[in-house]
């Protein structure tokens, strides 16, 4: 039988991260952050100075990229070749870089393919951008989280950055506008996806309304 998919798509803040890890561990599936995959090849990119624009050494990096997630004592780690880059893609620059290279579609097209390996193995969640719209259009269920800037601002404060606030709020307006506005997958709520707005919500209240909606 063809392993259940429920995908989770929105933007930075929305809630999507903690959202999906408890909606996993309720129904007993794997959860897939696909973000850490980005930021594993803008950390590859930062690391090997690969010139992202130029389309033989993005291929070349794309190449012999060797990302792999695994979950070490119920936490989620990203190995890249190996080692545990897991703490190293969360600082403000990784964040641009990986919206940055995730508009590129070479870069789009060598994660599809991972992302659609992982769904073979296990029933899970998936957390992204364009889960329900691209990569996988038939999932079981779909949502769409959404929240306004300056809530989802401090909540990514409030996860223990080192930057002021209204930095936060500007990078992830600059991040919104990137991922929403690029071609190829832009940020944006599946046609069949419900969409729920956590503004107002508790953690508890966001999975409640998605385990009402897939009927458990
Ligand atoms: O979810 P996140 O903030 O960790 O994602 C980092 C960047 O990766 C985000 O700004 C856009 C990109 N991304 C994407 O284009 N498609 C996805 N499915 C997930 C993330």
């Amino acid at each position: 039988m063809a392993a259940k998919i429920i995908t989770i798509d929105g933007p930075a803040g929305s809630g999507k991260t903690t959202v999906s890890k408890a909606l996993a561990q309720r129904l007993g599936w794997i959860y897939v952050d696909t973000g850490a995959l980005y930021r594993g090849v803008a950390f590859e990119v930062k690391r090997t100075g690969t010139d992202y624009n130029d389309d033989i050494e993005l291929e070349t990096l794309l190449s012999t990229l060797s990302l792999e997630l695994v979950t070490v004592e119920g936490a989620l780690k990203l190995l890249s070749s190996g080692c545990d880059i897991t703490d190293r893609i969360r600082t403000p620059e990784i964040s641009m870089l990986a919206s940055t290279v995730s508009a590129k579609p070479r870069v789009r097209a060598a994660l599809l393919e991972m992302q659609r390996l992982i769904a073979t193995k296990s029933d899970a969640v998936f957390e992204g951008r364009d889960m329900g719209t691209v990569v996988f259009p038939k999932a079981d269920h779909k949502f769409f989280l959404s929240a306004d800037l300056v809530t989802r601002a401090m909540r990514r404060h409030g996860e223990g950055s080192d930057q002021p606030l209204c930095e936060v709020e500007k990078d992830i307006a600059k991040r919104d506008k990137n991922d929403s506005e690029r071609k190829q997958a832009p940020l944006k709520a599946a046609d069949d996806a419900v969409i729920i707005d956590s503004t107002d919500l508790t953690i508890e209240e966001v999975v409640g309304r998605i385990l009402h909606e897939i009927g458990q």
